[in-house]
């Protein structure tokens, strides 16, 4: 990893470089909702559910079966591929619970004898009320860490998960990490094609939701997937076709969340100062949480509504991690940011497709909240 020094001047200079103001979003030319884009809801509008799929969604782009005579057929359609390889995925046992029988059974008689259930009631009922803001723009939320392995796909996937849950506008997860990245296998996507290198060169700004969706993954619920790659080694993203993606598709989708690559990764710097909200998860150990706090530290140097934006997803990636979490988070608090802690769970940990009714009830409750934090902060921005 390069010396935190190393990269923050990095970062600064890409920032001030690339013409536009640290935090400075691209150039948005129309509302979510707008004409030419989407029948997208506004907060005047009733959302209108996207139109179903054509059988074929995944396996053929859209402008085949409504063609735009201005949209310029893609250079080359590529081969459907299979997210996992089905004689690895055999190796998979069946999906664990996120906790122990006897952690549920414990929860459940809690909840029964004690007075803490209306309370908890009451916070649910205010996480659901934030997640269901209409937005006029479409909200991009970039999901990055100082560290690989530190949680970012599987974060990127449940706060998904939370919008396209609560939401009743289209919402986007993009993989900015085209490096063998695990967003389409823990979104249970079956087989990928399009990729989003490849949009950056097909998406038009009169393209319709029906058009762009047709390079979509469809995801239960009303979300969209857009793979970083196919699962090969060695394919890029750069920054311009990551800005051109990002700059097009925000009018179709009220909320997007982007799964980017490790910090100092250029794209990932690009999509941090480019979104309206950012999450940055750290391992809940020792050197996460000393290597996070150098990070926000290195922020607070950058305009107020950087750090301000920020929400660590503090994650717990082994059981009993012996962390103080509630100090840490005090620790890391103080750096002007907001954070979260997200527990250790066993269905988690053991990779693949996320299923939320397998999730823990402790991990449930806090991937929604701290969708509804990262949700809350991008309102507050442009
Ligand atoms: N809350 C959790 N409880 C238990 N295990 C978790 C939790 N969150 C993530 N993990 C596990 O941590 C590992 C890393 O997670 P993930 O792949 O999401 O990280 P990443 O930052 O996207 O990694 P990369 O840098 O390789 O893209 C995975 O094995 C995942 O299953
Ligand atoms: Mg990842």
């Amino acid at each position: 990893m390069a010396n935190a020094d190393n990269w923050q001047g990095e970062v600064l200079r890409t920032l001030r470089d690339d013409g536009s103001t640290p935090g400075q979003e691209p150039p948005v030319d129309s509302p979510v909702g707008s004409p030419v884009g989407s029948p997208v809801g506004t907060p005047t509008d009733t959302p209108v559910a996207v139109p179903p799929p054509h059988p074929d969604q995944q396996h053929a782009p859209r402008p085949g079966v409504r063609p735009h005579p201005v949209t310029p057929p893609p250079p080359h359609t590529p081969d459907s591929r299979p997210v996992l390889d089905p004689s690895l995925a055999a190796a998979a046992h069946r999906p664990r619970h996120g906790e122990h029988l006897a952690s549920r059974a414990v929860r459940i008689l809690r909840r029964t004898v004690s007075s803490s259930a209306a309370r908890e009631v009451a916070e649910t009922t205010a996480i659901a009320e934030t997640l269901q803001r209409p937005v006029t723009t479409g909200r991009q939320i970039a999901v990055t860490s100082i560290r690989g392995g530190a949680g970012k796909s599987t974060v990127t996937a449940l706060l998904g998960m939370a919008y396209a849950h609560y939401r009743q506008d289209p919402v986007l997860l993009v993989e900015a990490d085209p490096a063998l990245g695990s967003l389409p296998s823990r979104l249970g996507a079956e087989s990928v094609r399009w990729t989003t290198g490849d949009l950056a060169g097909i998406v038009e700004p009169q393209m319709s939701l029906l058009d762009v969706t047709g390079y979509l993954v469809q995801l239960p619920g009303n979300a969209w997937l857009l793979p970083g790659s196919q699962g090969q080694i060695g394919t890029m993203l750069d920054t311009k076709a990551y800005e051109r993606v990002m700059v097009s598709l925000r009018r179709y989708f009220g909320v997007t969340v982007v799964d980017c690559e490790t910090l100092p990764a250029e794209v990932a710097r690009v999509a941090l100062a480019a979104a309206q909200a950012r999450v940055l998860t750290a391992p809940a150990t020792l050197e996460g949480i000393t290597s996070t706090h150098a990070v926000l530290q290195w922020m607070r140097g950058l305009p107020r509504h950087m750090i301000t934006g920020t929400v660590v997803a503090l994650t717990e990636l082994v059981p009993h991690s012996g962390i103080d979490l509630d100090k840490a988070a005090q620790r890391l608090t103080e750096t002007g940011a907001s954070v979260r802690a997200l527990p250790y769970d066993r269905h988690l940990a053991a990779g693949g497709p996320i299923r939320t009714e397998r999730l823990a009830h402790a991990t449930r409750e806090a991937a929604a909240a701290l969708a509804a934090d990262a949700f809350r902060l991008s309102q507050q921005r442009r």
